[in-house]
């Protein structure tokens, strides 16, 4: 087992996080033990964090401390290997479906580093209320304005220089206009708010989606 970025593991070609809570599965994951400890497969079919980093994205800009406003949770599916990874931080997992946060909530009983928020990531009040000092933006929303409410969120959470991770799937944008275009317009819009560190598209794991690495200006 070898960790190749902070919190994150690799044993041949599968990625593991360290149980927080041994014993419990979230997904449905395989639960491996080496040396003493529980790891969780973190399966990259169901994560686009996975995806990206088995696609061999470079920088991961999260550490054991990390204050994280994750914005379109789920039911916690990467949260969950999240919240292994930033053990002495906090994730403040925003969704806005009543049905879909209820596994969030029960998540966050056992994992006091989440923080469920049911909130629409479009109105910054909802979700300033209840969070702080944050220093990365994680995006996983399925919206035609999907890049306009990162940037919203950026401009009201980010100072200078902290990152965002933004996944980007080009059929919620447009469902006729060439993959390769949207993937244009969208990041023209972006750079105008950020610097483009890295950015990869998911595939084989998620078809359509580009991986996003970005630095605020
Ligand atoms: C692709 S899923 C997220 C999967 C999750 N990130 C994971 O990896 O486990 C997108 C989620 O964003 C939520 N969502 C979409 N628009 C939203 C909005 N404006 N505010 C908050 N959540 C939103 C949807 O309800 C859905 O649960």
């Amino acid at each position: 087992m070898k960790e190749i970025f902070t919190g994150i593991f690799k044993e041949g070609s599968k990625l593991f996080t360290l149980n927080k809570t041994a014993g419990k599965r979230v997904y449905g994951e395989e639960l491996i033990q080496r040396n003493n400890k529980e790891y969780r497969e973190w399966v990259p079919t169901r994560s686009k964090l996975a995806a990206a980093v088995l696609n061999g994205i470079k920088k991961i800009p999260i550490n054991s401390d990390s204050k994280i406003l994750y914005l379109g949770a789920a039911s916690g599916t990467t949260v969950s290997h999240i919240s292994d990874i930033c053990t002495k931080g906090i994730i403040y997992a925003v969704e806005f479906s009543p049905r879909v946060i209820k596994n969030l909530n029960n998540l966050s009983k056992n994992r006091e580093n989440i923080i469920p928020i049911l909130a629409n990531a479009r109105i910054i009040k909802e979700i300033s209320l209840l969070t702080s000092n944050i220093n990365l933006i994680y995006q996983d929303i399925a919206q035609k304005d999907q890049v306009e409410i990162l940037i919203r969120n950026a401009n009201a959470f980010l100072k200078k220089e902290a990152f965002a991770l933004l996944s980007l799937k080009a059929k919620s944008i447009s469902s006729t206009d060439k993959v390769s275009e949207i993937y244009k317009k969208e990041t023209e819009k972006l750079k105008k708010e950020f610097e483009i560190i890295e950015q990869m598209e998911l595939d084989p794991y998620e078809k359509d989606h580009l991986f996003l690495v970005l630095k605020k200006k």
